[in-house]
């Protein structure tokens, strides 16, 4: 895409400065001359400043107080950048390089809103002239690989930890949208295919995250499933088939994650854009799921003043991208004439202080924004995001056990992949700028949504350090006969594929620049060749036969090679599993082709990912929940039982092998009149040392037992015999019970 089409689909609005500053108007920053407080007189004065007081007596204290004036200056934010496109300057007061700001009002102690993006890190918008250095996480699509709760809530803090300390409370964070279009550029953001794995992953995120005494969004609400005409097209899918998978997932994320925030989307949902949503904002969102946050538009997703404002949307983010200051100017004069009340614009804004309350933004203000962080900070945070990283890579393939590699082989070739030089980020919004900077410059497109980012932590060097005494050469790929020349003369060659991906595009399923080729050639040089795929997402495989290992890496963060050598040579054995399922083809998937344009009309409804696949009786090149370990576990003494509103599940992992792993048991469930044969049901982590076993017991929402009846408001479990099965990924299950339930409803509001 070229860099015009790129800034016309971010950002919609043209508009310049003159007009900017004539219709967001001045903002009072403080009173001067007010004389100086004693604690106890201001405590007075401030009642709502008081912590003890319930949030909601303290948002009622402070509405009182407010003048219109301010209360609508809480539901407008700008953007913190500048942005010459629009000729924007951003407010003098906004954290420079960050995504949004929202004027505090000192007056009444009101803390201003510096907003970040945070789906791996702390970001930096690209127009910055300086970026923030920051730790980065592995994609939150690799979090969701790990199948590990506290390791994505550790992930969540370390990034709210970073975020504190540069001056942010508001984390653009939370990605849970589905991977329903394998060929997503955002795929790498959001939490996998299924439900209830990404809604309790992002969820996880988002508690570790709020941890930091600051909110976190969830986003994008909702069914913001591509990127292709993300800006205008209509997301079409019956309303009952999206509670069972994309605002399940949301509600799963919301319940464990208690965000702050929730962002609309850009895109249509049924008709209406997201932030216009009627259903979406209100009905499903606080009537049903009695979620008491705010919800704020995507930058540039809000459409109107009076429409939005019904709809049940409180802030519009990132002024000027809307084409109108919607929430600004054009909501004075519709509070002027009447057309949106006052006691509208209390909900909006009562709504904000609440969560902001809630969330410790008054009670742990913000004091500083400094542009590096120290060293002691940074050097913790490698350390968490290396785990992270560890925790998260694939082990899709081992035949022959050859991995982990032996600290003695001779020779090993690492090709391509930019290996020498660090590991692939994922480009647009959420990119982190890392310590040391970009290890692979220059590679177009350099700006939005680039640039290409490499992390400067070299595949290359950690192998080297992993097998001192091997001759270890690199070849860059771009020769297919010259890498499988090198790969014919050394006892393993290691390619490393890469896919980029970001946001405002989506990608066809092939790797890109005839890398299938390159492994090929390699592959047929030598058998002992390891794939290392650093990728958004799923991508097609024809290969993998031909190959002995295969390793999904993922984009692994700052930390990302070392991890990745860590792995290579066993110093860490892997434990992660796919949270989407790799097609052998594109012919599988409901839609074989790029994503639609203008209308996305998604009639597999609720069969994403492994549903679709197994409802069509398709075998995956790998499948969801697959992933292998340098030891064996054994699944089984499977007990089943109703209880309460729900199944309980009782069972026995042992370690099999020689070394100690991680099992990640899986229990599916299979009911009839449902929109695909299993869902998975719920998971257990397991540590387990050599000849190790130990039992876990796990219950199943009831909602993943049920169909969802959107006339009846209501979810429906059917009567009749379900199986439950137990296994090590959703192609491998060890064994299965059956169990009797009764026929039930439970409303909408129900929650965990
Ligand atoms: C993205 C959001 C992001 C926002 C602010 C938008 O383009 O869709 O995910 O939080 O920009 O940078």
């Amino acid at each position: 895409m070229t860099a015009s089409g790129i800034a016309r689909t971010r950002r919609s609005a043209s508009i310049t400065l003159a007009l900017l500053l004539a219709t967001t108007g001045a903002v009072t920053m403080g009173q001067p001359g007010v004389a100086p407080q004693t604690n106890a007189s201001m405590a007075k004065a401030r009642p709502w400043m008081k912590a003890k007081l319930p949030a909601d007596r303290r948002v009622a204290l402070l509405l009182a107080q407010m003048t219109r004036a301010e209360k609508r200056q809480l539901v407008q934010g700008f953007f913190a950048t500048d942005f010459p496109p629009r000729g924007f300057k951003a407010p003098a007061e906004a954290r420079n390089g960050s995504a949004g700001y929202v004027p505090g009002i000192p007056r009444l102690g009101i803390p201003a809103q510096w907003q970040a993006d945070a789906g791996i890190g702390v970001a930096s918008q690209g127009g910055a002239p300086r970026k923030r250095e920051r730790t980065a996480l592995p994609s939150n699509l690799a979090i969701a690989a790990s199948w590990d709760r506290a390791l994505a809530e550790r992930g969540g803090a370390m990034i709210g930890a970073e975020a504190r300390a540069s001056g942010f409370n508001v984390l653009l964070a939370g990605g849970v949208n589905l991977a329903r279009e394998a060929g997503n550029g955002r795929n790498f953001e959001y939490g996998g295919e299924d439900p209830f794995l990404a809604g309790t992953m992002v969820g996880a995120q988002i508690a570790g995250v709020q941890s930091n005494h600051i909110i976190s969004t969830v986003k994008h609400f909702a069914v913001n499933d591509q990127e292709t005409d993300r800006n205008t097209g209509n997301a079409v899918i019956d309303p009952a088939q999206a509670r069972m998978s994309d605002l399940l997932a949301f509600e799963f994320a919301i319940e464990r994650g208690a965000p702050g925030s929730v962002m609309c989307a850009y895109n249509r949902v049924n008709g209406p854009f997201s932030c216009e949503s009627p259903w979406l904002l209100t009905d499903v969102l606080r009537r049903d799921w009695r979620w008491p946050g705010y919800v704020m538009s995507d930058w540039g997703g809000t459409h109107s003043t009076k429409p939005a404002i019904e709809a049940g949307l409180d802030q519009q983010s990132g002024f000027p991208f809307d084409k109108e200051p919607y929430f600004g100017a054009n909501l004075d004069a519709a509070l002027q004439s009447g057309a949106v009340s006052e006691a509208q614009l209390d909900t909006m804004a009562g709504r904000i202080l609440r969560s902001m309350i809630v969330h410790g933004l008054f009670d742990h203000p913000i004091t500083a924004a400094p542009m590096d962080l120290p060293d002691a900070m940074l050097d913790q945070h490698a350390v968490v995001t290396r785990q992270a990283a560890e925790g998260s890579m694939v082990l899709l393939r081992n035949e022959g056990a050859l991995l982990p590699l032996s600290a003695q082989t001779r020779s090993i070739v690492v090709i391509g992949g930019h290996a020498d030089k660090g590991v692939l980020a994922g480009g647009g919004s959420s990119l982190v700028y890392p310590k040391g900077g970009n290890a692979v410059p220059g590679l177009k497109p350099t700006f939005w949504p680039g640039p290409i980012m490499y992390y400067p932590s070299s595949p290359l060097e950690a192998i080297r350090r992993q097998a001192p005494g091997a001759t270890v050469t690199f070849v860059d790929g771009s020769d297919p006969a010259v890498a499988a020349a090198a790969a014919r003369a050394a006892d393993v060659a290691i390619v490393f594929a890469t896919q980029w991906t970001g946001e405002a595009f989506d990608v066809p399923l092939a790797l890109p620049d005839n890398q299938d080729a390159l492994i090929d050639a390699v592959a047929g040089a030598n058998r002992r060749t390891v794939v290392v795929l650093e990728t958004g997402g799923a991508v097609l495989t024809p290969w993998r036969d031909k190959v002995a290992g295969v390793l999904a890496a993922w984009y692994p963060g700052t930390a990302g090679g070392e991890a990745i050598g860590n792995v290579l040579f066993g110093r860490v054995n892997p434990s992660a599993h796919l949270p989407i399922s790799f097609p052998d083809s594109a012919a599988q998937l409901p839609r074989p082709g790029m994503p639609a344009k203008d209308t996305f009309t998604y009639t597999e409804g609720a069969a994403v990912g492994y549903k679709w696949l197994d409802k069509q009786q398709q075998r995956p090149a790998f499948a969801f929940g697959h992933g292998l370990s340098y030891t064996r576990f054994d699944y089984g003494g499977l007990r089943a039982a109703a209880q309460d509103q729900t199944i309980r599940a009782t069972f026995t992992v042992r370690n099999t092998g020689k070394v100690t792993g991680t099992a990640v048991a899986q229990v599916y469930v299979a009911g009839s009149g449902w929109e695909a044969p299993k869902r998975l049901g719920n998971f257990a982590t397991l540590r387990l040392a050599p000849g190790e076993a130990r039992s876990a017991t796990v219950t199943i929402d009831p909602r993943l037992l049920a169909t969802f009846d959107e006339s009846a408001r209501q979810w429906r479990i059917a009567a009749g015999p379900y199986r439950v099965m137990l296994g090590g990924a959703s192609d491998a299950i060890a064994q299965e019970v059956t169990v009797a339930l009764a026929q039930r409803t439970l409303p909408a509001t129900w929650r965990h």
